[in-house]
């Protein structure tokens, strides 16, 4: 006899998201089947075997409402102290980004507050942003160090970000970005403290188990192409993937380097070039957009959307929460935003935060779709129509979140 089902979710629009499928790979009258916190049965209702469905566990009626894998975010600066409010004032008052950040504010401003906070504050601030972002189903996220930049506070940071996946029912991948900014001490050494970052913070790192990637900032304001390359020579070397913040503020040819390690993602890519969108159709780079900073930092320069479509390049979304440039804890938000900004379909938006955020990550095997032997992380929402994901602004259509087939606390 097969072994009984724990969930069996009946009577639901299924939104499979599967690779290929047309419209969202939705399932009209769809259920969903789970088992030691997998998916193990998804089908149209009528099919469903007549056992599972008279011996599942609990059967929950879906009454015709949406369900969509859970949500991933992965593109995020969970952890940091302070906030920069009064950066935003400023920029406001005419300053740009780029001038706060010559002048000594900008990243190095969280810095300070970062390295004064200790671990139990930072993990409560950090844990009331992602409590945020859970409520809108979100089941994975990205967590970014990077405002710590010496070996002590990355570590710090990092840590923070472990215990939030071991705490809270949520699953957290941890990312070194100790090439976010260049550290006060090291003003006009940049080398020197690349230098520190691959050959004493990174192996640190690596040797206590806490990042699942590694990532850096090029941009003019950070880190050159020749400096991202050492980092990524060293994470490579210690069988780390890598990632990268590329032509954010302008085009340094980012993209291209990351594509030429294997990178899983480029992230924010507003001044991407034809050479660069083409490198990370080759290596199979997911572009993750970011229109939280976009909107926040006003800018006017598009992402190449339509250049990416044509050369293949799979589209991911994130909210980059940060306090700097997307103070953001809405991943739907940034479902409408990628819309109205960006000009993204909603099914492009949807499959931005599920199946190529996964792909972002390294996980497309395991998450982003609802598939047979995929871990059970499912949101329920109260709507029909998937495209009402993307369409609504400021409503919380959750109706239960699941991750590994475990009904997850939302508060
Ligand atoms: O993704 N671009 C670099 N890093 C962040 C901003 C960090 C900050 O301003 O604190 C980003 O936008
Ligand atoms: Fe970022």
């Amino acid at each position: 006899m097969t072994e009984s089902w724990d969930i069996l979710w009946l009577n639901a629009r299924v939104a499979t998201m599967k690779a290929g499928a047309p419209a969202y790979g939705l399932i009209a009258d769809g259920a969903v089947g789970v088992s030691r916190g997998a998916i193990v049965w998804v089908g149209p209702v009528a099919d469903v075997p007549v056992e599972q469905r008279q011996n599942a566990q609990h059967v929950i009626d879906c009454r015709g409402d949406l369900v969509t894998p859970g949500m991933i975010d992965c593109h995020t600066h969970l952890v940091y102290g302070g906030n920069r409010a009064r950066e935003f004032e400023m920029r406001l008052e005419g300053a740009t980004y780029a001038d706060i950040a010559r002048a000594g504010g900008g990243i190095n401003s969280t810095v300070r507050e970062t390295r004064a906070a200790d671990e139990n504050a930072l993990f409560a601030t950090a844990r009331t942003r992602l409590q945020r972002l859970m409520a809108e189903g979100v089941t994975t996220i990205e967590i970014k160090s990077g405002y710590g930049l010496d070996r002590q506070n990355e570590m710090k940071m990092l840590a923070v970000a472990r215990r939030l996946g071991e705490q809270a029912n949520v699953s957290v991948h941890a990312t070194f970005l100790g090439a976010h900014a260049l550290p006060p001490e090291f003003e006009d050494r940049a080398d020197a403290y690349i230098d520190l970052v691959c050959q004493d913070m990174l192996p640190a790192v690596a040797e206590a188990d806490l990042a699942d990637a590694v990532d850096a900032f090029c941009e003019n304001i950070a880190f050159s192409t020749d400096q991202v390359r050492r980092v990524f020579e060293a994470a490579t070397a210690l069988g780390l993937p890598v990632k990268i913040h590329a032509e954010q503020l302008s085009n340094q040819g980012g993209a291209e380097l990351a594509a030429s390690f294997g990178a899983l993602s480029a992230d924010h890519l507003e001044y991407l070039d034809e050479t660069g969108a083409r490198a990370m159709a080759e290596a199979a780079t997911v572009a993750v957009l970011l229109p939280g900073a976009f909107y926040f930092l006003r800018e006017t320069q598009l992402p190449p959307i339509e250049m990416l479509r044509d050369q293949g390049v799979r589209l991911a979304l994130a909210s980059d929460s940060n306090p700097g440039s997307s103070p953001v804890v809405s991943l739907l938000l940034m479902l409408n935003m990628g819309c109205t900004l960006f000009g993204m379909t909603p099914e492009e938006a949807l499959a931005g935060v599920t199946r190529n955020a996964a792909a972002a990550l390294g996980i497309d095997d395991q998450v982003g779709t609802i598939e047979r032997g995929k871990r059970a992380d499912l949101v329920l929402w109260r709507l029909q129509d998937p495209a009402e994901l993307a369409y609504r602004i400021g409503d919380n259509p959750v109706a239960a979140v699941v991750r590994g087939g475990v009904e997850a606390r939302l508060s």
